[in-house]
């Protein structure tokens, strides 16, 4: 086996760890037990972000905190992922994995809704001492909007910008970008974005955050800012989470343009 001794990123969405469509907070237990197994099994070092699925877009869309400042539901929001994130942490422990929970709203700025600034002192202790930091979608404080909805998709290429970390993935409910034909695209681009750009789908009704196309346009930024390829994968499969920390390449890849050697 591949142990990687640079950190991975691994996003857990929140249509994997959750019912999204549930009118409040209903995890999917046997997924979350099955993923935290294979997340204890890799060795090498580990941050996790996760989806807020139905603790958090069923709140944040019932208190408009996509549209505006609402200071009673962005405390009931934040409580009910908080809630999601220590059921997160507690199943990681159970297989021993040494999870700590950083809770975004403790140690982000935003601006109009993107990420000004995240503390990150203790997250890098927490690595080079073998604990796995579990951030996740959150409410956070934000210096134009009062709060804002952050979404793990944007704490994801934070990270692994300022932390200089070059292996990602987004553990997702579908088998990755999917074409028209429903099949996972093994790898998109900055230049060949526009030609798929229309099968990809937003937002559905109960996402406040950009469903499949906002983790492709976040992950492509980053390519084009660093030559990171990232990994949209189904972590509702068996294994695949495993596979995808132990090195494989799977679900669609997101790259950077190959230069062109002159
Ligand atoms: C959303 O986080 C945060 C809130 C709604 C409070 P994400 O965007 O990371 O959640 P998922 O993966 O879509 O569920």
């Amino acid at each position: 086996m591949k142990v990687s001794t640079e950190p991975v990123i691994l996003k857990l969405g929140g249509s994997v760890i959750t019912d999204k469509a549930a009118d409040q907070g209903v995890v999917r237990e046997a997924d979350l037990l099955r993923i935290a197994k294979e997340i204890s099994e890799y060795r090498g070092k580990l941050i996790v972000v996760h989806g807020a699925g139905s603790f958090g877009h069923t709140y944040a869309k019932k208190y408009g905190l996509d549209r505006g400042f609402d200071p009673e539901g962005a405390i009931i929001t934040h409580e009910s992922v908080k809630k999601l994130a220590s059921m997160v942490v507690d199943t990681l422990n159970h297989y021993g994995a040494r999870a700590v929970a950083v809770h975004p709203m403790g140690c982000t700025v935003c601006r109009n809704g993107r990420i000004e600034s995240i503390y990150l002192e203790n997250i890098k202790l927490m690595l080079e001492r073998g604990f796995v930091p579990v951030l996740h979608g959150d409410v956070v404080m934000d210096l134009e909007l009062g709060t804002c909805v952050l979404s793990g998709d944007q704490i994801v290429p934070y990270l692994a910008k300022e932390l200089r970390i070059t292996r990602l993935g987004l553990g997702s409910a579908e088998d990755g970008v999917l074409d028209k034909d429903g099949k996972a695209l093994p790898e998109i681009t900055p230049g060949t974005f526009e030609s798929f750009k229309h099968y990809i789908k937003g937002s559905e009704s109960t996402d406040v955050t950009g469903g499949m196309l906002g983790k492709v346009q976040e992950l492509l930024e980053l390519s084009k800012t660093s030559c990171i390829t990232s990994h949209i994968f189904n972590a509702g499969k068996e294994n695949n989470v495993y596979r995808f920390l132990n090195g494989e390449s799977i679900g669609t890849r997101i790259s950077p343009d190959k230069r062109v050697e002159v």
